[in-house]
């Protein structure tokens, strides 16, 4: 699976599952902006995969923020002349009880979980378009099927309001040769699962039949496939990777 030459936008991707995407992508011949809201983390992480021989840089962005997504596709365009992959990977996950829930918080979580798909699949969709192919993987979750389990009832619905938005932009971006997916995972060794008290984290793992965690890379092999040419026609579609742990019908 390659995707030489072509130019690859990967949010939330100074760490955890965003940084192997990055890094998965470059290593298969993309050139890849790393995007972050951190943007010392994310320049670091542009760096070490340059260390590697490949190619990257690092825009900083907000992307909750719609004209921090404009800004981001059309910064990646001038320096590279083309954006070709989207990957929608920044996402919040605080950890409050529905009782607890204060209003500015839910925006948080929705502005920056779903409100950045759809305002930044728009503008790198329109930059695709001209440069006449195009891919975007956006990251949803298991906990969209499940509603999310340890006080993560916005997160999850923010996650199924991807699922749906997906096939929105599949449908609407078909005409141009773009294909527009989304991957599920299960549980991910990064730090958001890290942040779960022992005993849920316990928990999780023992609801998973192949009884582990997944790594950030079994993750973005699966967005490889997807973002490359040998994907001509999946669209619209999520694909789940959560060891078994819930199996859609
Ligand atoms: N870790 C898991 O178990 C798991 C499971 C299912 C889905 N996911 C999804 O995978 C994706 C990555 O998760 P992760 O575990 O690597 O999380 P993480 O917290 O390790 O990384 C998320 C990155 O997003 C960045 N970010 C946050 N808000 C941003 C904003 N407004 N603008 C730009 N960047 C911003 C953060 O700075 C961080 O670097 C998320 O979409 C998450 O919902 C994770």
């Amino acid at each position: 699976m390659r995707v030489d030459g072509r130019v690859a936008i990967v949010t939330g991707a100074a760490r955890g599952i965003g940084a192997a995407i990055a890094e998965t992508l470059a290593g298969a011949g993309a050139s890849v902006v790393v995007s972050d809201l951190d943007a010392e983390l994310g320049q670091a992480q542009a760096s070490r995969i340059r260390d590697g021989g490949r190619r990257a840089d690092a825009i900083a962005a907000d992307v909750s923020r719609p004209a921090e997504c404009d800004r981001l596709a059309a910064e990646t365009e001038r320096r590279h002349g083309a954006v070709h992959i989207l990957v929608n990977c920044a996402a919040i996950c605080p950890r409050i009880d529905i009782p607890d829930m204060t209003e500015p918080d839910y925006d948080r979580i929705m502005d920056t979980n779903l409100k950045s798909v759809y305002f930044l699949s728009r503008a790198a969709g329109r930059a695709m378009r001209r440069a006449g192919w195009g891919r975007i993987v956006n990251m949803t979750s298991v906990g969209a099927r499940t509603g999310g389990m340890h006080r993560v009832t916005v997160y999850a619905a923010s996650k199924a309001a991807i699922i749906s938005m997906t096939k929105g932009f599949a449908r609407h971006h078909a005409p141009d040769g773009i294909l527009v997916n989304a991957v599920a995972p299960g549980a991910v060794d990064t730090r958001l699962i890290r942040m779960l008290p022992p005993e849920d984290r316990q928990a999780t793992i023992d609801a998973i039949p192949l009884r582990r965690l997944s790594e950030p890379h079994e993750i973005a092999r699966a967005v490889l496939f997807l973002a490359s040419e040998e994907n001509t026609y999946i669209t619209g579609a999520t694909t789940d990777i959560n060891g078994g742990s819930f199996m859609p019908d």
